[in-house]
């Protein structure tokens, strides 16, 4: 029988540092994914699975996050915020809400960005009576991530979290969605750290849980650094760009290829654009963007922005040339600068 689970919690204490200098001002998980926090999307698609209780574990910027996240009554949900002082690892940060979880519930890696279906998971968790059933997708490059080994009965039968390239045995990766049952979090040390997947895993898997793997095909992404923040962007805007239409008089004089999208009060002239993303309050002039991300309230003239990304509130003047680089919050760029993976060059 499928019971009913509506809690989730979401681990989002990390301190985003593959995001610096972005993170240096605003924590991982509120970073904007078209003038939306990143987590927002996350917490809006477990909410529409009948998750009606989140407990978000939090960190690094703790109140900037609980601000702009709220309280979840905007749509129809309870929003709990748990602090560690010291980061307690993801398995120590569920342990630290354990007498609030219910006997099953799901935990989430704060920073995927997919379309994941809880429901689906849960469906799998209880037909194979696991101790915690495990989201995978397949990546081609499986280094960065936690691997798994599949057996046809969908039981996982290895993990090895962050392979060497010779250790690599799968291409399979947890792609951090979990259905798990409380009575595992016994396993999990009162103190210090201890990580969900690196540890409670693999600890489990030698006392012989049955830990499973449940298969997601569609897109997925783990928004923890540069290039996958801009994929984040792109992703949403090829959905959002299928039902909307960017009026013509913000984008005069300029050739648009690819995934676009264009906030609230922005414009983009005599500009080209492949594949980039601007967000509200930005103007774009005279300039060539390629898979760059510009956040709100930038001023971009004359320039050429190569898989780069502006934080909030950038100047760059004319004449520059931004490659490869991440710039934080507010920063200025005079005339004729060239930046290459944030290093000026000239
Ligand atoms: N509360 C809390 N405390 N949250 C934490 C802590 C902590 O000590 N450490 C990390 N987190 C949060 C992060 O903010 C992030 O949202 C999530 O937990 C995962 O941490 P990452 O630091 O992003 O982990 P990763 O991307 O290197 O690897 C994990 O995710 C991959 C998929 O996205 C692993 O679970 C891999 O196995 C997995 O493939
Ligand atoms: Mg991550």
């Amino acid at each position: 029988m499928v019971e009913k689970v509506n809690q989730a919690v979401i681990m989002v204490g990390g301190m985003g540092t593959r995001l610096r200098p972005l993170t240096e001002t605003c924590p991982k998980p509120i970073l904007p994914v078209l003038d939306k926090p990143c987590l927002r999307y996350l917490i809006e698609s477990v909410a529409s699975a009948g998750i009606d209780e989140i407990i978000l574990a939090c960190g690094y910027r703790y109140p900037q996050l609980a601000e702009t996240i709220g309280d979840g009554s905007d749509i129809g949900i309870k929003i709990i915020y748990s602090f560690e002082d010291e980061p307690l690892g993801t398995a120590g940060a569920i342990k630290k809400v354990e007498d609030k979880l219910k006997d099953t519930f799901v935990a989430i890696n704060g920073d995927v960005f997919s379309r994941i279906d809880v429901t689906e998971m849960i469906k799998e968790h209880f037909s194979s009576n696991a101790a915690i059933t495990i989201s995978l997708t397949e990546v081609k490059n499986p280094c960065e991530y936690g691997i798994a080994r599949l057996e046809k009965d969908g039981r996982i039968s290895e993990f090895k979290e962050k392979p060497k390239p010779e250790e690599v045995f799968s291409n399979l990766i947890n792609a951090g969605f979990y259905i798990v049952q409380k009575e595992v979090l016994k396993y999990v040390p009162n103190e210090g750290q201890y990580d969900f997947s690196k540890e409670l895993i693999t600890d489990l898997m030698k006392k012989d849980y049955r830990i499973q793997g449940y298969r997601y095909t569609g897109p997925w992404l783990d928004v923890g650094r540069p290039s996958d923040l801009i994929g984040a962007n792109l992703m949403a805007a090829e959905s959002f760009s299928e039902f909307s239409e960017m009026p013509s008089t913000e984008t005069q004089g300029s050739t648009l290829n690819g995934p676009f999208y264009l906030g609230e009060n922005s414009s983009i002239e005599n500009s080209i654009s492949r594949s980039s993303v601007i967000h509200k309050n930005c103007t774009v002039k005279d300039s060539d963007l390629t898979g760059s991300l510009i956040m709100s309230d930038c001023r971009v003239i004359s320039s050429i922005m190569i898989n780069s990304i502006l934080g909030k509130g950038c100047r760059i003047s004319q004449g520059s040339v931004i490659e490869d680089s991440v710039l934080g919050d507010g920063t200025a760029v005079s005339e004729n600068t060239r930046i290459v993976r944030n290093e000026v060059t000239e």
